[in-house]
């Protein structure tokens, strides 16, 4: 089964409070993790008030029924995908869920892979996009970041 990738981004459409944005961490990770457990699908997901970006990696039938699902979903909307194909091995063993917020040290990543200190998935390459989600992960400075527990992926 060859490994495939998708990156998109989106616009965010719900209204963040602290506890919405718990809930919505909470709730895309719980289903996250049983699609890693179920399809092996595995990847992140970072969002701020204005966008969401996501990569998700693994089989690409697995990929295209949850793109589907994801697209139907009402917090987003504007969905535009950067990149999609195959990849010889994946950059993401689990799921993170993180707020891609504002602070020195965020804004300087954020810099470092678009023409602005913020987070603007729009003026992003998938390349880069790919590069600044696995730094945020890295870096662990992002706020409400959470990460789904490994689980054993499928061996076919
Ligand atoms: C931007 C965005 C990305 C999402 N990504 C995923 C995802 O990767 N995996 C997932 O299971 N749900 C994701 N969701 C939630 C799904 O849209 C949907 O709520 C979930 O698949 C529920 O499926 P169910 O109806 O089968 O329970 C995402 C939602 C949004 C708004």
């Amino acid at each position: 089964m060859p490994l495939h990738r998708i990156v998109f981004y989106s616009s965010n459409e719900t209204k963040l409070t602290s506890s919405s944005m718990r809930d919505f961490v909470r709730d895309v990770l719980d289903n996250c993790a049983r699609l890693e457990a179920i399809s092996g699908l595995t990847g992140a997901l970072l969002f701020n008030e204005r966008f969401f970006l996501q990569v998700m990696e693994g089989d690409k039938v697995a990929i295209s029924e949850q793109m589907w699902k994801i697209s139907q979903d009402e917090r987003h909307s504007l969905m535009v995908i950067l990149a999609a194909g195959a990849i010889p091995r994946r950059a993401f063993l689990t799921w993170t869920v993180g707020y891609a917020g504002r602070s020195p040290e965020l804004d300087k990543l954020y810099l470092s892979y678009g023409p602005a200190p913020k987070f603007d998935p729009t003026r992003m390459t998938a390349a880069s996009a790919v590069d600044l989600v696995q730094d945020f992960i890295k870096a662990e400075h992002g706020q409400m970041v959470k990460h789904a527990e490994p689980m054993a992926l499928h061996p076919d």
